[in-house]
This record gives C-alpha cells, sequence and structure tokens, in this order.
C-alpha cells in the first residue's frame, strides 16, 4: 500500500490501495465487480486459484499458470503476472553483456517459475536449476529446451554460474539462511537474491564481502508494483529517492 498510494498521488490519480483480509476466495469476483474495484493484487496462497474466478488471463500467466495482478475491465476480469517484469527490472540494473550464461535459478517454487520463465526466454544460453527436492527442479526444467536440473548445491555449477539467483524463501525474517558458500565464485558473477525483508540476507552480504554485483528483493518487488500499477492505469509511475526512504524504514535492514 505505501508504494501504490505514493504512486497514486505521484500520478494525481483518484484512488486508493488497501490491503483486505480474506478467508477464502468465494465470491471474490462477484465482490470485485460489485465493489467496482480497478483491481486487485493476489499473492500467496491464491496464485494459482484465483484462475478459477477470472474471465481470462494472458499469455505468460496460462504458461505459468499463476497471476499476482487482476484488472477489472468493465467487468471482464483479466489476470496477469507481473512477477517475470519485476525480476527484470532488477536485472535491468545490470548490463545485459555482463549476464553470460550459464544462469542458476535456486529453488523450484512458485517464485522460481516466473524467474526461469524470464532467464529462459532472455537467453540462448544453459539456465541450471538447483533444488533441495531434485523432482521439483527436474519438473521445471523439462518445461524448457535450454534449461536443465542439477543436484542440490552441486559447487561445480555454483562456481560457474554468471548470475546466481534465490528464489526460496531461505534468508527471509524468521526462516533460515541460505547456505551457499560463493567463496570461489568469479568476481564477475552477479548474486541476485528475491528475498527483501532483511533488505541485506545473509546472502547478500556475502557477495557483497566478495565485492560482487548484487541485486535484491527490493528491486523485484518495486519492479512487479510498477507494472501492476501501469496495468490499472496504463501509465508507468517513477521510482524516486523518496519512496526508496519510505520503504526501506519500514523493512529490515
Ligand atoms: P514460493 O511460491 O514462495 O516459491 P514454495 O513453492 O513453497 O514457495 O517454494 C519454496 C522454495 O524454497 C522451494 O524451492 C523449497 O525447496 P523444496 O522444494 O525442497 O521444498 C525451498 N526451500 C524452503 N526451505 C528450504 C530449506 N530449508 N532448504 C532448501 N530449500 C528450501
Amino acid at each position: 500500500p505505501l508504494l501504490h498510494n505514493y504512486w497514486i498521488s505521484q500520478k494525481k490519480k483518484n484512488s486508493y490501495y488497501c490491503p483486505i483480509e480474506i478467508k477464502n476466495l468465494t465470491g471474490i469476483d462477484k465482490s470485485i465487480k460489485q465493489l467496482n474495484f480497478r483491481g486487485i493484487n493476489v499473492t500467496i496462497p491464491y496464485k494459482k486459484t484465483i484462475i478459477n474466478y477470472l474471465d481470462r488471463v494472458d499469455s505468460v500467466s496460462k504458461k505459468l499458470n499463476a497471476v499476482n495482478t487482476i484488472v477489472n475491465n468493465e467487468g471482464e476480469l483479466i489476470g496477469y503476472n507481473t512477477d517475470i517484469s519485476g525480476f527484470e527490472f532488477g536485472l535491468s540494473k545490470i548490463p545485459k553483456q555482463d549476464i553470460k550464461k550459464p544462469a542458476l535459478v535456486i529453488g523450484a517454487g512458485g517464485a522460481a517459475e516466473a524467474i526461469t520463465y524470464a532467464l529462459a526466454k532472455n537467453t540462448r544460453n544453459e539456465v541450471f536449476v538447483m533444488n533441495r527436492t531434485k523432482k521439483r527442479a527436474d519438473a521445471l526444467a523439462e518445461r524448457y529446451e535450454n534449461v536443465y536440473s542439477k543436484k542440490w548445491l552441486n559447487y561445480d555449477i555454483i562456481n560457474n554460474s554468471n548470475l546466481i539467483v534465490n528464489t526460496t524463501s531461505l534468508g527471509m525474517l524468521g526462516q533460515k539462511e541460505l547456505e551457499i558458500s560463493l567463496k570461489e565464485v568469479s568476481k564477475n558473477t552477479v548474486i541476485y537474491d528475491i528475498v527483501y525483508n532483511p533488505l541485506k540476507t545473509s546472502f547478500i552480504k556475502q557477495a557483497l564481502i566478495k565485492k560482487l554485483r548484487v541485486i535484491t528483493g527490493l528491486d523485484m518487488f518495486i519492479g512487479q508494483a510498477r507494472e501492476s500499477f501501469k496495468l490499472w492505469f496504463n501509465t508507468l509511475p517513477y521510482v524516486d529517492e523518496n519512496i526508496l526512504i519510505k520503504i526501506k524504514k519500514v523493512i529490515n535492514k
């Protein structure tokens, strides 16, 4: 809400973004229409089941079978997935030519789906997926020509990856840390952690000590929100210093 309401006032829109607690999804479609909402964001654990309540979903959401943004287009509910643009927004901080092969995705859950999709479509190079439960990584890799599943904590792959993305919840406040050593990775490796609370996870801290370039979950978070805003209001909001300061105040550094 902090972010969207900041942008709403920045763009002088007569709107308000607020959290709504729901017990289940029953009647959500009718409620959105009756209350005449322009749209909503949907998060865990409803990103998949929400699809049953929509009139249609765009092609990317269909492929991922997950929606995080809904637009109410005069009574027609359309589902989108802005996690991919969010991930790409973070990645755009690094010059394209610096992201050479291969990329490594840690994790194979819902977040990994969108990120693997983004990486697989943006490169003809190999993308590796490494997950504690290997069969989930196998299932994800199977759906793409250039994506391969690898054994958990295979350091040959970790040390030779050019981009390493943590898509798991490890490192998040209240969770265990992601224990992957970056000791032997090359100095050109880029570390991307999608966790944004805390901003500096131990994985990010480890990368900073090694003077690697890092992308934090805040970039992905802002990127997905920006794209949702655009779907609702047809204009891209700016990410300025003011809003970054406000957000950083409410998350743990
Ligand atoms: P999300 O939709 O947020 O990605 P998810 O589908 O539950 O959530 O996926 C969580 C990811 O974090 C999975 O890749 C999970 O690995 P498993 O498939 O083996 O469960 C990973 N994860 C969670 N806790 C973990 C841990 N202690 N060690 C390694 N991986 C972990």
